[in-house]
């Protein structure tokens, strides 16, 4: 179904695009002179506002079922988040390291960590009524918030999931920390398995609770939160002109739909498809948009 989209979602884009061919000096509008202004100056300007754009989409498409199925276990997650003593620590000294300017710093980690630990207490058949969670429910959340928020932490650099995974294996094996050998090794394997598109080798890919909670609540990020914050940092950063995003922004919406076939755990199979639709959605009504602005 989502491959179907896909190919849909990619032939409209594409005529669109072939549209506004042969506009390549366009100047979208930003409502400012570009007098005395940087290029990046003028690329950030026209990013800021088809973000504002995208996000006023987002708000008028449905939110993830997700967050209302499982609101429960996500706020039991987020207490966790704010609250947990061990997780207070280890967030003091990972936050400063975050890249908050390439999307993928504190709040993305943060978003991470909530729906992580939200499958978690799912896959683990957490009880709905109980008065505290089992110790080796707790046990698994704490490792999933520990992931994610290291798992990001050499975003910036080659091979960023193999980096992350050795900087987590130095890490925590502060003894201050209280985390075990095996759990260490548990964590760093998470971070090395999570990257999109990856190919895992048959033992590396052993089925881990973790790892693969580790890689749905990652991927869920390629949803609505795509549109609404990572995409934008990552272009301003990298200074990517305007015209060649949008050149690229078909075959970025098809990765997208790929990605919704790759989710790991029963949960994110079950949850995960429906964050990267409203994601595509959102990003074909901003295409749209874009598009038709230029032509006029
Ligand atoms: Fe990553
Ligand atoms: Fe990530």
């Amino acid at each position: 179904m989502i491959a179907y989209f896909s190919v849909l979602v990619l032939k409209k884009c594409k005529v669109l695009l072939k549209r506004s061919e042969g506009r390549q000096n366009i100047e979208y509008h930003t409502g400012r002179k570009n007098i005395n202004r940087s290029p990046k100056e003028k690329f950030s300007e026209i990013y800021l506002k088809w973000r504002n754009r995208a996000r006023q989409i987002v708000k008028n498409l449905p939110s993830p079922h997700f967050h209302h199925v499982c609101a429960r276990q996500v706020s039991i997650s987020r207490e966790m988040l704010q609250q947990d003593a061990l997780i207070q620590q280890i967030k003091a000294r990972i936050y400063p390291l975050l890249d908050n300017d390439f999307g993928h710093g504190i709040l993305h980690s943060e978003l991470v960590c909530v729906d992580g630990a939200a499958i978690i207490q799912r896959e683990m058949n957490s009880p709905e009524k109980a008065p505290e969670l089992p110790r080796e429910v707790i046990r698994n959340m704490q490792l999933i918030q520990i992931a994610g928020l290291l798992h990001d932490t050499k975003r910036k650099e080659q091979d960023h999931a193999e980096k992350g995974a050795e900087f987590a294996q130095q890490f925590l094996k502060n003894k201050e920390f209280g985390i075990t050998s095996l759990e260490i090794e548990t964590v760093s394997s998470a971070i090395a398995q999570h990257e999109a598109f990856q190919i895992v080798s048959p033992e590396a890919a052993t089925a881990s609770l973790i790892s693969d909670a580790l890689y749905d609540a990652d991927k869920f990020r390629w949803g609505p939160d795509n549109l609404t914050h990572t995409v934008w940092d990552m272009v301003i950063y990298k200074n990517v002109p305007p015209r060649q995003f949008l050149n690229k922004f078909p075959t970025g919406l098809d990765k997208m739909a790929q990605i919704g076939q790759t989710f790991r755990t029963d949960t994110g199979k079950q949850f995960g498809p429906d964050f990267i639709n409203i994601g595509m959605a959102a990003g074909v009504h901003l295409f749209k948009e874009i598009n038709s602005e230029s032509m006029q």
